[in-house]
């Protein structure tokens, strides 16, 4: 058996008492021949590995550089330095792997989240994406406890897909049809997709959630957990083309019970990330407020990392209609000193992300979720509102963030739902499954998308998207 190692967080509880374990890890500094700053991921803290003078050969001392792997095994000894409890004084050390240190890309200083984007491969072993990856972890888990305990059962819904669940048709074609011209054509010339691996026309899924309404229609709650795509080709902060979606369906629900829910679980899994990663937040904290010391005062934020996740947790979203946000807006100061990029045109124009960042950090400065938005600019399977104009659709948003959150209730009633559809030129044909459960048992139901990225950003305060994603596929980008 070769790992018989104790993991460094573990060992960091410990009581220093001469006691004898093995470690594994890299090397993050090696000072003064003697003093190795050892990482193996499981905590942001290193674990100081001693090795005394004259009691290892130079060949071995040569080979401990930057990264390099060792198995260290040791006596647990009170520390004589500052900052840490332990040292682990070193009977016997293993090279595991070497490291070139003059060819290893990241040296043992601050380098830019810009530059660290390029070495996606080996950013894991800094201490600002190790505190990011660990609190992702954490809030995913966060996400399965939720709805478990609550009883929603976890649905695994297709990544390849022949529906347009948003349809807005920001979509990557998935084929085994030949680009080279060769592919079969119809009369007129098309690519003949009944050709094609599925006998149809299929892309990779923009959401889980249309086949999430047939889970909901039979088990009640059920929530997917999956990635999700996106062609759309916004090259922001904000948005990935490969994404991870948390859309949880309830039947016997309405709008209000979705935002209900919504909003408590936003607080849940906010809460144990703070239980869980307090270490972590710590330091994003801290490398948050050292970032920001660079911005003019005005750019900085109010509130420091934690004690916005604090703010979040202990206070109550802020909910309003759409319409009574275009009043706030239109009344604005911004808005009559020209200060917004898109003006504020009037009652059914799309909010732009400038007008909701307003409306969450300069006029609530709090979460705020709108609800009641125009038709129009909606997808098709929310449902009507009585008044003819608005449909029963909530987005949420956070500070710093903007959108977190989309969702609604759902048109249950199967004639809105196909005239909606034939108004908005979707065919039934398409859908025929999606419009069964309307016909048969038709239910009240509602559901929301978290988008995950966004989700992990805001309690991690790393301002790129592109950080907060193992490996990022944005327009132009899919290394790694
Ligand atoms: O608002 P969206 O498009 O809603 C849906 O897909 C619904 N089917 C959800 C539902 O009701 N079940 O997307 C939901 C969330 C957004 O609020 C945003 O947080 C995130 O997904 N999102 C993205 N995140 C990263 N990159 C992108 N390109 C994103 N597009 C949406
Ligand atoms: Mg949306």
């Amino acid at each position: 058996m070769f790992n018989n190692r104790i993991k460094i967080k573990e060992l960091l509880q410990q009581e220093p008492a001469g006691q004898e374990v093995t470690v594994m890890g890299w090397v993050r500094t090696f000072r003064n021949n003697q003093f190795v700053a050892l990482n193996d991921g499981s905590t942001n803290q290193h674990l100081q590995v001693v090795l005394a003078l004259g009691q290892f050969p130079e060949s071995l001392l040569s080979r401990i550089t930057t990264s390099a792997s060792l198995r260290v095994t040791g006596k647990v000894v009170a520390s004589l330095g500052k900052g840490q409890k332990i040292d682990l004084q070193a009977v016997t050390v293993d090279i595991l792997g070497d490291s070139d240190a003059e060819k290893y890309p990241l040296q043992p200083k601050k380098h830019s989240l810009e530059f660290l984007r390029e070495k996606a491969h080996l950013r894991f072993r800094t201490n600002t994406f190790a505190a990011v990856f660990r609190v992702r972890h954490a809030l995913s888990f966060a996400v399965h406890q939720f709805f478990h305990q609550k009883g929603f059962l976890y649905l695994h819904t297709p990544i390849i897909t022949a529906s347009d669940a948003e349809g807005a048709g920001e979509m990557f074609r998935v084929t085994s049809l030949q680009l080279d011209g060769t592919a079969p054509r119809t009369e007129d010339g098309q690519i003949n997709f009944k050709e094609d691996f599925f006998g149809r026309s299929t892309h990779l899924t923009v959401s889980g959630q249309l086949e999430g309404e047939l889970g909901a229609t039979a088990f009640g709650e059920i929530y997917t957990f999956g990635p999700t795509f996106r062609a759309e080709n916004s090259n922001t902060a904000r948005h990935l083309a490969e994404f991870w979606m948390i859309e949880p369906e309830m039947a016997f629900y309405d709008l209000e019970d979705n935002m209900n829910l919504a909003e408590e679980f936003i607080g849940y899994i906010i809460r144990y990330a703070m239980e869980h990663c307090a270490d972590d937040l710590q330091f994003l904290d801290q490398r948050l407020a050292d970032e920001e010391k660079q911005l003019p005062q005005d750019k900085r934020s109010e509130l420091g990392l934690l004690e916005k996740l604090r703010f979040v947790t202990e206070n109550k979203f802020e909910r309003l209609t759409y319409t009574e946000a275009i009043d706030i807006l239109r009344e604005s100061n911004y808005n009559k000193k020209k200060k917004f990029q898109y003006e504020i045109t009037g009652w059914g124009m799309d909010l732009q992300s400038e007008h909701e960042r307003y409306l969450v950090e300069k006029h609530f400065k709090k979460p705020v979720i709108l609800y009641n938005y125009p038709a129009a600019i909606k997808a098709f399977y929310m449902r009507q509102n009585d008044d003819g104009k608005t449909v029963a659709a909530m987005d949420i948003l956070a500070p710093g963030i903007g959108e977190i959150v989309g969702g609604s209730q759902r048109e249950e009633r199967l004639e809105n739902l196909q005239q909606k559809m034939a108004a908005m030129g979707i065919g039934e044909e398409e859908l025929w499954w999606y419009l069964d459960t309307r016909r048969f048992g038709t239910v009240p139901h509602a559901g929301f998308g978290l988008g995950f990225e966004r989700m992990v950003q805001f309690v991690t305060g790393m301002s790129n998207i592109r950080d907060v994603i193992a490996f990022p596929r944005t327009p132009g980008s899919a290394e790694f």
